[in-house]
C-alpha cells in the first residue's frame, strides 16, 4: 500500500459580528477592562446573534474552507464537527450542516467532544479515516456557541468566554513528509469535575429545579484549571517534539488553544521559544473553545504567517480534562 500524506487544502473562519468588550461585561457584572486584561490577555469577544446557530457559524467558516481550497462541497465525504454546544442534543451539528452546505448524502458526518481540545481530536480522526483509504476529502470544524452555557451573572467565567467558528479541508497527497506529521492525545478524567457542565445530561436531565440553580451552565475551577493547563500543554508539546526528533527552535509557529495569555506565556518561557513564535488572538475572541485553534490557523495562514515548508506546532486542553498536539508541515 502506498503511505499517503493528509494535507490542508484549505482554511476558513467565521466570528459573528456582535463585539462584546470588556467595558460593556462591566456594567454587568462586577469586573472591570483592567482585572480581565492583566488575568486573562481578553479585551474582546463576538457574541453569536439570537437566531445565529452553532450549525450556521460552523457551515459560514466551512464555506469558507471549501473556496479556499478551491473544493466544491460535492467532493466532501466526511465532515467531523467539534463541539460540546450543538445546536441540539441531537442530531449532530454535523447533520444540520451537512444540510446547510448542500454535502452529499452519502457523506459521513459526526460530532466529536473533546472540548477545547476538539479541533485536535477531529484533525487526528478525519485524518486517520482519510488515510485508510475510505474516505477521500473531509472537512474538519471547530464551532462553538459558548455564550448559551456561560452563566452571564458569574464573573469567573463570564468573561473568558466568546462564540467562533474555524474549518479546514483535508485531503490526501502521494508527497511524503507533507501535512499532518503525528499527534499526540490523551486525557484526564480524573480532573473531570474542575470544568464541567454539570445538568442537562442524561445523569441529570433539566427541570425547573435544576434551571433555576444553573445547573447548565458552565462551572469551573479557574486556578485549578490554570495550573493543569500549563503543565499538561507544556508535556504534549514536548512529547510531540521528542517523537520527530525535533527541537522546540525549530517550529516556525505554534498555534496554542487560546484561553488566556498567561498560559500562553508560561509555555514559551517552558518552551524555551520566544512570544513572536507564538500566535495569539485571545484579546480579540476571548476563549472560543474548539473553535480558538482553527480560527487561529486560518488566521495565520490569511496572513502569511504559514508558509510552504513551514513547521506548525498545535497544542490544546480543555475540558474532560482532555490534551492534544499535532506537527503540521506545509
Ligand atoms: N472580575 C473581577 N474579579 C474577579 C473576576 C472578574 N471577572 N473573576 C474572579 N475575580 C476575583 C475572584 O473572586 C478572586 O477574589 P478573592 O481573592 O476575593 O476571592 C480574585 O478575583 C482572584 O481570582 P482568581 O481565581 O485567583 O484569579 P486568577 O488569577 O486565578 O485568574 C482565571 C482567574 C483568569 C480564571 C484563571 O484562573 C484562568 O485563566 N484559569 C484557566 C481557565 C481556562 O483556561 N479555562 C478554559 C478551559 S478550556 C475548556 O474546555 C472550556
Amino acid at each position: 500500500m502506498t503511505l499517503r500524506s493528509t494535507v490542508i487544502l484549505g482554511t476558513g473562519s467565521y466570528a459573528p459580528e456582535r463585539v462584546v468588550t470588556n467595558e460593556e461585561l462591566s456594567r454587568t457584572v462586577e469586573t472591570s477592562d483592567e482585572w480581565i486584561r492583566t488575568r486573562s490577555g481578553i479585551r474582546e469577544r463576538r457574541i453569536a446573534g439570537p437566531n445565529e446557530n452553532t450549525s450556521d457559524m460552523g457551515a459560514a467558516a466551512a464555506r469558507r474552507a471549501l473556496d479556499a481550497a478551491g473544493v466544491s462541497p460535492s467532493e466532501i465525504d466526511l465532515l467531523v464537527v467539534a463541539t460540546f454546544t450543538p445546536d441540539m442534543p441531537m442530531p449532530a451539528a454535523a447533520c444540520l450542516m451537512q444540510r446547510k452546505l448542500g454535502l452529499p448524502s452519502a457523506t459521513a458526518c459526526f460530532d466529536l467532544n473533546a472540548a477545547c481540545s476538539g479541533f485536535i481530536y477531529a484533525l487526528d480522526t478525519a485524518c486517520a479515516m482519510l488515510t485508510s483509504g475510505r474516505y477521500h476529502k473531509a472537512l474538519v470544524v471547530g464551532v462553538e456557541r459558548l455564550s448559551s452555557v456561560v452563566d452571564w451573572n458569574d464573573r469567573t467565567t463570564c468573561v473568558l468566554f466568546g462564540d467562533g467558528a474555524g474549518a479546514i479541508v483535508v485531503g490526501l497527497s502521494e508527497q511524503p513528509g507533507v501535512g499532518l506529521l503525528g499527534t499526540k492525545l490523551g486525557a484526564m478524567g480524573e480532573s473531570a469535575d474542575l470544568l464541567c457542565i454539570p445538568g442537562g445530561g442524561s445523569a441529570a436531565p433539566a427541570t425547573p429545579d435544576s434551571i433555576t440553580a444553573g445547573g447548565h451552565f458552565m462551572k469551573m475551577k479557574g486556578k485549578e484549571v490554570f495550573k493543569l493547563a500549563v503543565r499538561v500543554m507544556d508535556e504534549a508539546a514536548r512529547d510531540i517534539l521528542e517523537q520527530h526528533h525535533l527541537r522546540a527552535d525549530q517550529i516556525s509557529l505554534v498555534i496554542p488553544h487560546q484561553a488566556n495569555l498567561r498560559i500562553i506565556e508560561a509555555i514559551s518561557q517552558y518552551l524555551e521559544l520566544p512570544m513572536d513564535r507564538f500566535f495569539v488572538n485571545v484579546d480579540r475572541y476571548g476563549n472560543t473553545s474548539a473553535a480558538s485553534i482553527p480560527i487561529a490557523l486560518d488566521e495565520a495562514r490569511r496572513s502569511g504567517r504559514i508558509q510552504a515548508g513551514d513547521l506548525t506546532l498545535l497544542v490544546a486542553f480543555g475540558a474532560g480534562l482532555t490534551y492534544g498536539s499535532a506537527l503540521i508541515r506545509w
